[in-house]
């Protein structure tokens, strides 16, 4: 059980809230031009990812109390019960163990009482034969033929998990390619069933409930092609397989035993793609780079369990974003990976992050009085610089930013990667240090502007600058570096949760809108005119209704 507090009754909360006085203040330039050392004072390394945070608004005593607060909630008590198994998602009475399914240390893991680690070892040899057999050729569809692509429906934890790893890693993709079906807008799966061939596509239908309305929808939807493109003669069971904890639900739907992945209710959706949710990930870049994933994840696990916080990367991460969201007033945080396959990382932990910490009621049942889980965003540069780095840079907001970066590319071609680079320095370079009002004057002059033009121009080009950023940038993205980043993120929410007193690991705020969804659908094909609900709902379920029938 975690115990409750109130973060902002600690002490170190009430001594950050002097400190925020003056450090609202500061200019990081200031920052950086009194302590040289800053760099080597405010970075971390963890293999070959170098985490460079000396552009944030922040000194050691700032630190220290964050630290501090770290203490003062049990941060470390509750790092250890969640590594014990102990049922700290309490709104569901469960463990939460995604730790246990990237153990590859082989030490035992408990959940109630029962060492799980066999169980997922069992999952996963499983998982290692059907990726095996998918892309050694030995898996064939009903006309003998060889799989060359996968479909993977889900939605949430079972969607955007597989999605964001494969396309990271798309440069260890072999034989098969996946394509993922989540939304229920009929569209995506049609526009997905026209791109494969049924004799050599598996359909992988990913459901931790397998309840869920859309993926079943979709599943349906695709199983009916599939026996009318084959005439009938297809057979279900060498092309449907399912990853569920509900196996009554997938041996209801019609997929024999042999083929359905298990996981367990210790695993939260959004933490799930370490399971075998991560069969689409495995059957796509194979077995061993998948084992790399975890091994990945795996070696930050242990980081964050034993290295004292000072040293320790996601706590150092979390206590960063609890400074601007509860001090600075910031309300969302920015996670722009420079690197074309990384493009729905930011997508990923947007669920990861407010799934887990959007939330108003703490753990002792009552309203909490402080800012919970900021808004997460983001896309990958440059793309990013074009669009919104101009609110970054000169709006009204403070928006902390992540920026990721390779040093080397998958794609070498020309200097595009040196291009790309230097993009990634230069943003947080002018994102701290900014550009003085006399600096601009200065350099109008030098262009050749006339006074008057000087004073009427010179305003808007102004960047106030101390816009805080941390700087992650690795080696090469490989299975085992995109594994630890994600562990990096998933125990910075982690941290955050603890402090901030909340419950991370449940998510009841999705439920309302599908109960009412399901109680809408009939209405929407019913004759009679809708006054069940609000005016306005009322008077959108029937204009939809007279439009569709024009
Ligand atoms: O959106 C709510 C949610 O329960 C997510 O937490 C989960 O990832 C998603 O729906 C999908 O759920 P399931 O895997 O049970 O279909």
């Amino acid at each position: 059980m975690l115990p409750n507090h109130n973060p902002t009754e600690t002490a170190a909360w009430q001594k950050l809230e002097t400190l925020f006085l003056t450090m609202q203040a500061t200019h990081m330039r200031e920052l950086f031009e009194e302590d040289p050392e800053r760099f080597k004072k405010f970075h971390l390394q963890f293999e070959d990812i170098l985490v460079d945070y000396s552009k944030n608004i922040l000194n050691e005593e700032v630190l220290k109390e964050l630290f501090n607060l770290a203490n003062e909630v049990e941060l470390k008590d509750a790092i250890d019960a969640m590594f014990r198994g102990e049922a700290i998602n309490q709104t569901e009475d469960r463990s939460v163990l995604h730790v246990a399914l990237r153990n590859r240390s082989g030490s035992p893991t408990m959940s109630d009482d029962e060492d799980v680690m066999p169980k997922v070892n069992q999952v996963l040899a499983q998982v290692k034969k059907f990726s095996d057999s998918l892309l050694g050729g030995a898996w064939k569809g009903y006309s003998g033929k060889p799989i060359t692509a996968i479909v993977n429906i889900g939605i949430g934890g079972s969607d955007l998990g597989p999605y964001m790893v494969t396309e990271a890693l798309r440069p260890y993709w072999t034989t098969v390619t996946p394509h993922f079906v989540s939304n229920v807008d009929g569209t995506h799966i049609t526009e997905v069933l026209k791109r494969v061939d049924p004799e050599t596509t598996i359909f992988i239908i990913a459901s931790k409930t397998f309840t869920t309305q859309e993926t079943m929808t979709n599943a349906t939807t695709a199983r009916d092609w599939f026996l009318e493109k084959t005439g009938g003669k297809g057979d279900v069971a060498k092309h449907f397989v399912a990853v569920s904890t509900n196996e009554k639900a997938v041996t209801a739907f019609g997929i024999a035993p042999e083929n359905m992945f298990v996981f367990w209710d210790w695993v939260g959706g959004r933490y799930s793609l370490w399971s075998s949710i991560g069969l689409s990930i495995a059957a796509t870049i194979g077995y061993n780079n998948f084992e790399k994933l975890l091994s990945g994840a795996h070696a930050v696990d242990n980081h964050f369990r034993s290295e004292p916080f000072e040293k320790n990367i996601p706590v150092v991460l979390a206590l960063i974003g609890v400074w601007y969201n509860n001090f600075f007033g910031a309300a969302s945080e920015a996670i722009l990976p420079y690197d074309q396959y990384m493009h729905r990382f930011a997508a990923y932990f947007q669920q990861g992050n407010m799934e887990s910490n959007g939330k108003q009621v703490g753990r002792d049942g009552q309203p909490v009085t402080y800012q919970t889980g900021p808004v997460i965003w983001g896309e990958p540069g440059t793309n990013g610089q074009h669009a919104f780095y101009q609110l970054i840079h000169q709006g009204t907001k403070l928006i902390p930013c992540d920026f990721i970066a390779p040093a080397v590319s998958h794609n070498p071609v020309g200097d595009h990667h040196a291009k790309l680079l230097s993009n990634y320095f230069a943003q947080t370079e002018a994102l701290m240090q900014g550009k003085t009002l006399d600096e601009v004057k200065a350099e109008l002059k030098q262009a050749g502007m006339d006074a008057e033009g000087i004073a009427r121009h010179a305003p808007f080009r102004v960047f106030e600058g101390n816009r805080p950023s941390n700087s992650i940038l690795f080696h090469k993205l490989t299975p085992e570096t995109l594994g630890s980043l994600l562990a990096i993120y998933e125990h910075k929410i982690f941290v955050q949760g603890v402090i901030w007193n909340i419950f991370s690991f449940d998510q009841w705020g999705v439920e309302l809108g599908k109960v009412l969804a399901k109680k809408i659908l009939p209405e929407l094909t019913s004759t009679e005119e809708i006054t069940s609900h609000d005016a306005s709902t009322n008077g959108l379920i029937n204009y939809f209704k007279r439009l569709k029938s024009l």
